[in-house]
């Protein structure tokens, strides 16, 4: 797969999703469904999506017992979603569960990246919540080998971590980042942001842009200006 802009479809019901999606004439944009739409819509908005010919990056993250993951991912895979994704905090035992689950008979399966630390995670909560001691990048740097080492595709983190992230876990490892900006847009409520052409020189592998486009007043110029940027 080649480097993509993934939009971050966050909206609240089906119906303004897909009215979103009817701009993009003739495009089909790679996009992501997160926990909002997917429990208020339901699985059928995965589906919905799909026929319309679009990529889906199901944004579930998922984090319990490997028996009962194992068993989520069969119905994600038979979703036919082309990305999905869990806590690395589960375990590598609970990850390669995941990846038994999401595999086809045929071998298959759709890509699988993990969560590492939360980006509203910090190293005061790291301590004082989590009872981890370790300084932050260390601890991303090692789930996204725990990742590796179960045989993930590769991990959702800030583009200012996706360079690291290659020289740990290889180049072939993906990055997917959100937390992108334009140069002259609202920063809104992300904190260490980067431009899509920033986030192409670190090597960020996909960008997960949300509001930058989907409450831009020309989304699909938005969109055309990540592409542009980012893929070139
Ligand atoms: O609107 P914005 O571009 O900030 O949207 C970014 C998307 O990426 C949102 O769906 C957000 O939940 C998601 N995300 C994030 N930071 C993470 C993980 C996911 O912003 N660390």
């Amino acid at each position: 797969m080649g480097k993509d802009v993934i939009i971050a479809c966050d909206f609240p019901n089906a119906e303004q999703t897909l009215t979103f999606l009817d701009r993009f004439q003739g495009q089909k944009p790679f996009v992501k469904i997160g926990m909002e739409l997917f429990y208020g819509a339901g699985p059928d908005i995965v589906r919905q999506i799909k026929a319309r010919g679009h990529r889906i990056f199901l944004d579930l993250k998922l984090h319990d017992i490997p028996n009962t993951v194992k068993k989520a991912m069969t119905v994600l895979r038979d979703l036919d979603v082309d990305i999905c994704n869990l806590h690395a905090a589960g375990t590598i035992r609970m990850m390669e569960a995941a990846i038994e689950g999401l595999t086809r008979p045929d071998g298959t399966r759709p890509l699988l990246i993990a969560v590492t630390q939360l980006t509203s995670t910090d190293q005061e909560t790291l301590e004082k919540d989590l009872l981890i001691e370790k300084p932050i990048d260390e601890v991303v740097m090692h789930y996204a080998l725990n990742a590796r080492k179960a045989g993930l595709d590769g991990v959702v983190c800030s583009p200012l971590e996706a360079g690291k992230v290659h020289e740990v876990c290889g180049a072939d490892f993906l990055t997917v980042t959100p937390g992108v900006r334009f140069a002259d847009g609202d920063v809104g409520d992300q904190k260490r942001v980067m431009t899509p052409a920033e986030a192409k020189k670190v090597g960020s592998d996909y960008i997960v842009v949300g509001r930058p486009i989907t409450a831009a007043v020309d989304p699909v110029a938005a969109y055309e200006r990540c592409i542009n940027e980012f893929v070139g």
